[in-house]
């Protein structure tokens, strides 16, 4: 097979990223005409202040609040919260924001801004991502074995951490469905189990990275980052989950390695499919991790809606994934979850193509930075009555406004190709849980416990923990 396309950089986003006075201050012309504050029209300093103190989620919603569903957030970047016109933007170009998901010095999937190199890959792994395919006995028992250790795990009428047992469940899940149902990592079982804490170390630097990545190199190169608080464990946590994923590749039969094999056939170095893996380790448990820890802190909450899924549950025989899979009730749990809990509620940017485009009777020029956030798409009374409200009956029969405007799996031909696995395993653990257990709050919660988001692009409660009582169910 020929390799695959080398990664060309367009080189547009260099071009906007000049900082002369001269250039802010015709940079600040071409946005004019876009709400927003003042001071966006000469300085990203504000947005880039909200990014790196963890608020820049909820700082971009409270500006379309207050200004609508288009704004300004710096001199050359906009934020849109108009479903209807959010599904085209999806298609336009990645920014070097995604560089920050590099790893072995390759670029990935989910990195590069290269259509060629990108569609390559997509099309080279995407058979196995399919729904068809992850239903197929040997992928469901990947996942039923692992759910049926995380309910191993569970003593009824104990306080159980569920942020660590789903993150275990789902790091587990995708690397056992990358390797083979044998091999990656086994955390549910007590193996590895230092690849979670690297992971939540490694994510402290994330947002440097991602928005000021020669200043961080600077401070790399001269070893003032040693001297921050957290990022020498940046560092560490990078090289334990480097070394982690080496050796779950490594230790693998490299002929029936489900995807890890099919990337063996690419032509790809080293570097490139460590870097491909790694991604998909981080981006398939985090965030499946973190939904089902804010669905089952919110369903531990509201026993009527608990108690409703229970029944629902004791019409189903579990082993039959299509049964469960058309369960109306749970399907409504899950979305609803994603919709208001999404565990990437942040804007995922894009750039405007050359010639510009005009939105909403604005005309925003080429190479202006733009995106829009499933956390605001999610909250428009216009598109889901009760917005706030957790309602799963709403996706019974769901309007097609409410479809316009739900993109936690984002839009285009970048969306997410981890969803099927992300539905299946969640489906899977939140029937096995509700069928056998009822779950509530322990009656004294720790301090720790909060469940606020803490916004690393990803989410995860405040303290990275959210504790439950499981007992068993009547
Ligand atoms: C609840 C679980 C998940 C959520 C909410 C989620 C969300 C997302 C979103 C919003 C994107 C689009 C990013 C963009 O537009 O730039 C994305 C892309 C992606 N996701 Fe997921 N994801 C989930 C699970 C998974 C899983 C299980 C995998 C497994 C490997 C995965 C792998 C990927 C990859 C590789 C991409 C990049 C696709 C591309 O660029 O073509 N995700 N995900």
């Amino acid at each position: 097979m020929e390799p695959f396309p080398a990664c060309q950089t367009s080189g547009q986003w260099t071009a906007h990223q000049s900082t002369s006075a001269l250039a802010v201050y015709y940079k600040s012309l071409a946005l004019k005409d876009v709400p927003g504050p003042f001071v966006t029209r000469y300085s990203k300093i504000p947005l880039l202040y909200q990014t790196i103190t963890l608020n820049r989620t909820r700082y971009i919603h409270d500006l379309h609040q207050k200004y609508g569903p288009l704004v300004r957030l710096a001199p050359d970047e906009i934020s849109l919260n108009h479903p209807p016109s959010v599904g085209p933007i999806y298609n336009y170009e990645k920014t070097h924001f995604y560089n920050a998901f590099e790893a072995y010095g390759a670029k990935n999937m989910f990195s590069t801004p290269d259509r060629a190199h990108h569609s390559g890959r997509r099309k080279h792994l995407g058979g196995e991502y399919t729904k068809q395919y992850m239903l197929k006995p040997e992928n469901l028992t990947v996942i039923y074995d692992r759910v049926r250790q995380m309910v191993n795990n569970i003593v009824p009428d104990e306080p159980k951490d569920v942020f660590y047992l789903f993150n275990y469940l789902a790091q587990d899940v995708i690397s056992g469905f990358f390797f083979g149902n044998q091999n990656g990592s086994h955390l549910l079982q007590g193996q590895d189990t230092e690849v979670f804490d690297a992971w939540h170390m490694r994510r402290q630097t994330f947002h440097w990275w991602a928005e000021l990545p020669n200043f961080t190199k600077m401070l790399h190169s001269t070893g003032i980052a040693n001297l921050i608080p957290g990022w020498a464990d940046a560092t560490k946590g990078e090289e334990i989950i480097n070394d982690m994923t080496h050796k779950w590749m490594d230790n693998c039969d490299q002929e029936k390695a489900h995807l890890l094999t099919k990337l063996n056939q690419t032509g790809m170095s080293r570097e490139e499919i460590s870097a491909e893996v790694m991604d998909h380790m981080g981006a398939g448990h985090e965030t499946t991790g973190t939904t089902l820890t804010f669905m089952i802190d919110h369903l531990s909450k509201n026993p009527a809606q608990q108690k409703k899924l229970h029944k629902e549950l004791m019409t189903v025989d579990l082993n039959d994934f299509n049964a469960v899979d058309k369960l109306p009730y749970l399907h409504g749990v899950v979305l609803e979850t994603l919709r208001l809990y999404s565990s990437i509620p942040a804007s995922e940017p894009r750039i405007v193509p050359d010639g510009g485009v005009t939105l909403l009777d604005k005309f925003i020029p080429p190479h202006t930075v733009i995106s829009a956030q499933p956390y605001s798409m999610h909250r428009q009374e216009e598109y889901f009555d009760r917005c706030l409200d957790f309602i799963p009956e709403r996706w019974l029969e769901p309007t097609a406004k409410a479809k316009t405007a739900w993109m936690a799996f984002g839009k285009g031909t970048r969306g997410c190709i981890g969803q099927n696995i992300a539905m299946v395993t969640i489906k899977v653990a939140v029937s096995h849980l509700y069928k056998t257990f009822e779950s509530m709050k322990p009656a004294v919660l720790s301090e720790k416990e909060d469940m606020d988001f803490k916004d690393y692009y990803m989410i995860t409660p405040k303290n990275d923990t959210c504790t439950v009582v499981f007992r068993k169910a009547d």
